[in-house]
């Protein structure tokens, strides 16, 4: 048997090959703090940098000119208080950015907007906290969601996702949508999504470390996903495409493989994989030692997940992937 002929120049093993990366697969993540002045680049995310409320366009104007089709928009606001007040408000900092960038831009990328409270509440928690039930509320926070998601859909935002992990979520907000005049808005679920500690490095870019308080331990364990279960991780997407999700996730993807062949096996919706900070991290630190090459080891990991079911990828390497594809 002779399977190497088939690998012996670069023209055949093109002709050949499965699984392709395109700039069509990849959407970029965009920070934007309050306040601050131009922008900051993140320490443990070297390259990747929190933006002014100015330099923020100048982000999505590279992605633009990069041929990248979407952004995902994370906010790090002035004011963080016990309910997330800025992620409510018509005029807080994710609104008027969403604005600012449809304006610039109009419809040359799509604006996401990642909906969670954990950047605008001062605990860090991804809702409202009852002392109580000593965790997040559910249900009160299903109701500022939808409220969140009207702010973001009515300053013109083209695709809403849902990060929090709370139960019901999907319906909540379909219904909401739905109800106000944008049932054209679709919704990325952030289906399964896992307790990693992968998530290290967005919570330094993101200043959205949940803190440790009477309440609650300093991490997420009570709403998201333990990274040891597959069975739950499917539920966690068929119930959220059963409510509505037009788009489903799995994060994070590097150590979860497993997880996006099964999704993908078990659905017809598009599945988006998120390709999170600590995976950019690592690869970025052992490329900046000069232990393994950069651009080999980032397309060898965004095509693997091409391979596993992917449909699109969340990546903080996006744009590097993208000068690449030329
Ligand atoms: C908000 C949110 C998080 C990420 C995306 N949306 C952080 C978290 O759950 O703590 C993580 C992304 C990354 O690590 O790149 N809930």
């Amino acid at each position: 048997m002779n399977l190497r002929r088939l690998r012996l120049n670069s023209n055949i093993r093109d002709l050949v090959r499965e699984n392709f990366v395109t700039k069509n697969d990849l959407i970029m993540p965009v920070f934007i703090k309050e306040g601050l002045d131009g922008k900051n680049e993140i320490p443990s995310m070297p390259g990747i940098y929190q933006n002014g409320e100015n330099a923020f366009l100048d982000e999505i104007a590279e992605c633009i000119d990069l041929g990248i089709k979407a952004v995902i928009l994370f906010g790090i606001p002035k004011l963080k208080d016990s309910v997330g007040s800025d992620a409510l408000d018509e005029e807080g900092l994710i609104a008027r950015s969403v604005r600012k960038a449809k304006e610039t831009f109009g419809d040359k990328i799509a604006i996401i907007t990642d909906l969670c409270f954990c950047e605008f509440t001062e605990h860090g928690h991804c809702g409202i906290i009852n002392p109580k039930l000593k965790t997040v509320d559910n249900d009160a926070t299903l109701e500022i969601s939808a409220k969140q998601a009207l702010i973001h859909a009515e300053a013109g935002a083209d695709m809403i996702a849902p990060s929090g992990m709370m139960d019901n979520i999907i319906e909540t907000l379909r219904e909401a949508l739905d109800n106000n005049g944008f049932s054209h808005i679709p919704i990325m679920s952030y289906s399964t999504k896992f307790a990693s500690a992968f998530y290290g490095p967005f919570r330094d870019a993101a200043e959205s470390a949940p803190v440790a308080n009477e309440y609650l331990p300093k991490d997420r364990k009570t709403y998201q996903m333990d990274i040891a279960n597959s069975r739950e991780a499917l539920l966690e997407s068929l119930i959220d495409e059963a409510q509505g999700a037009d788009i489903l996730m799995v994060k994070p993807a590097l150590a979860f493989m497993d997880i996006i062949k099964e999704v993908k096996e078990n659905t017809l919706k598009p599945l988006c994989v998120y390709n999170v900070s600590g995976e950019y991290s690592m690869v970025k630190a052992a490329s900046m030692n000069g232990w393994m090459d950069y651009d080999s080891l980032m397309m060898e990991i965004l095509t693997s997940f091409k391979r596993a079911g992917a449909d699109m990828i969340i990546s903080y390497h996006s744009k590097d992937a993208a000068k690449i594809l030329g």
